[in-house]
């Protein structure tokens, strides 16, 4: 691919559901049957064999004795996550115990509570407050990875991107880091999202039955988050006064007659949510990224220009982000051929249609984030690396709804920006230290709440 080559509109216009291959009214909907071992094993991996042979807007999926509906279209996806938003509602499986019933999984009134409570920690005011706090989590980790620069061995980075992304959401949401809570907690939380992951799709509980040592690993990592949770909320409402942050308001929402939920519990379900959502997800998007600049090293060399160029060696700040556009469009792009959150479940609360399609009352449909970012019919060369597509001047020509990292509608993802201002200043930082080239490549994954290589994303460094 030349990289001076210009992305162009891109497909999927108003006719694109008879363009692929599409639901008329009254037609059937193609459906399949999979093995559900080999889903729960790899499901990211059989959505997107299913997007390359079924280019349809919908697809029925037989999991074992379930059924649900795998949407391709970005219309449908729209109609779920806007139009119709307030009839389906999500589903979590397993992983709702680790976090609790809290922003990320609660309905409805208390929903629009947590979510207005959370905002200010989100304001744009707070988040120019960033670069600091990214630098200092980002060059403790590019000091680990000294020595092994230049030695030839590979190392997998996903480890130290972690530590980045968890002390950078400790810091800003808790004024906290991982000390505060204990050095087992990335682990603790590591290990019942990958438990959560198998027991995912377990509808009858076969799994479950089956391995009651993971279960059993299952609660235990969940108690241990809980009390580390715990400690920490102890430990911080001793002092006085209180930092100004996501904790504060927490803290104050406790004793708001309007805010009845706020419980102790309620506040240790936020705290968990907020920090597991917040460095997980940043994390994978950034080892796929860094990964994705050592197998371009062309690429990686242009982003270096740019940042060399905008920066210097200088720690990166807020409004260098304008004048980084290649590194956000790479950023952006690794998200899109690796969405971190692959697919977004719901439940139809009522019986729907769209398009000619019933949705049945209480009907699974899960959205193929990884369908849309790679359909053929929206992306020009759609497996191909090519971040030039997300330049600004590109922004208006994307179809809506095909795009959907974060999610989208009233409950896209609350950390949208603060990811978009993260990633592109830790790759900036790590970026104007080191080079990254290509290690031994992972033939599988490991599936927890996003995808990640088994292994790691093994990469060898260079100091510039
Ligand atoms: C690259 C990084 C990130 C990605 C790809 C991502 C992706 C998403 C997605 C897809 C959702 C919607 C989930 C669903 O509908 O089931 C979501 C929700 C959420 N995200 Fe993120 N996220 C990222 C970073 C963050 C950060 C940095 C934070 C906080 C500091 C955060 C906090 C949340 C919360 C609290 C929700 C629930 C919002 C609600 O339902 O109102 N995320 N995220």
């Amino acid at each position: 691919m030349s990289s001076d080559q210009q992305p162009k509109r891109q497909r999927a216009g108003p006719g694109a559901w008879q363009a692929a291959g599409a639901t008329a009214k009254g037609k059937k909907v193609p459906s399949t049957r999979v093995d559900l071992k080999l889903f729960q094993s790899d499901p990211v991996r059989v959505l997107y064999l299913m997007a390359q042979r079924f280019e349809r807007p919908l697809i029925g999926l037989h999991l074992g004795k379930s059924f649900i509906y795998v949407v391709q279209h970005p219309d449908f996806a729209r109609h779920l996550l806007q139009t119709r938003v307030e009839n389906y509602r999500k589903s979590y499986g397993p992983i709702a115990q680790v976090f609790g019933d809290s922003i990320l999984i609660t309905q409805g009134r208390k929903w629009q509570k947590l979510r207005k409570l959370s905002q200010p920690a989100f304001a744009t005011a707070r988040l120019k407050s960033m670069p600091p706090v990214i630098a200092a989590a980002t060059d403790a980790v590019l000091e680990e990875w000294a020595p092994a620069a230049g030695t030839g061995t590979p190392f997998a980075v996903d480890r130290g991107v972690q530590q980045i992304t968890l002390n950078v959401v400790l810091g800003m949401l808790f004024n906290a880091s991982i000390a505060s809570f204990g050095p087992r907690v990335m682990d603790e939380v590591e290990t019942a999202l990958v438990i959560a992951a198998r027991f995912a799709w377990d509808v009858t509980g076969e799994v479950r039955r089956r391995r009651p040592d993971l279960d059993r690993r299952f609660a235990l990592a969940v108690q241990r988050v809980s009390r580390m949770t715990r400690g920490f909320m102890l430990r911080r409402a001793a002092v006085d006064p209180q930092p100004d942050d996501l904790l504060k308001l927490l803290f104050e929402a406790r004793n708001d007659p309007e805010f009845p939920e706020m419980t102790d519990r309620q506040v240790r379900n936020e705290i968990v949510t907020f920090v597991i959502a917040g460095y997980e997800t940043t994390a994978t998007a950034l080892s796929w990224t860094i990964r994705l600049l050592a197998e371009h090293p062309e690429m990686q060399a242009r982003v270096q220009a740019e940042i060399d160029q905008a920066v210097g060696d200088r720690v990166p700040e807020y409004d260098d982000l304008d004048r980084l556009p290649l590194l956000g469009a790479v950023f952006a792009e690794a998200m899109r051929l690796y969405p971190p959150v692959p697919m977004l479940s719901r439940f139809a609360n009522e019986e729907d249609s769209f398009e000619g399609v019933s949705i049945p009352k209480g009907l699974q449909l899960t959205i193929s984030v990884v369908a849309l970012h790679r359909q053929a019919a929206l992306w020009e060369r759609p497996n191909d690396f090519w971040p030039e597509r997300f330049l600004p001047e590109h922004a208006k020509e994307r179809y809506p709804f095909s795009y959907l990292p974060f999610s989208a509608g009233p409950r896209a993802c609350i950390g949208h920006r603060f990811a978009m201002i993260e990633g592109p200043l830790v790759l900036a930082r790590m970026l104007q230290r080191y080079r990254f080239s290509l290690g031994p490549v992972s033939p599988s994954y490991v599936w927890s709440i996003s995808m990640r290589p088994k292994g790691g994303h093994q990469l060898l460094i260079e100091r510039r």
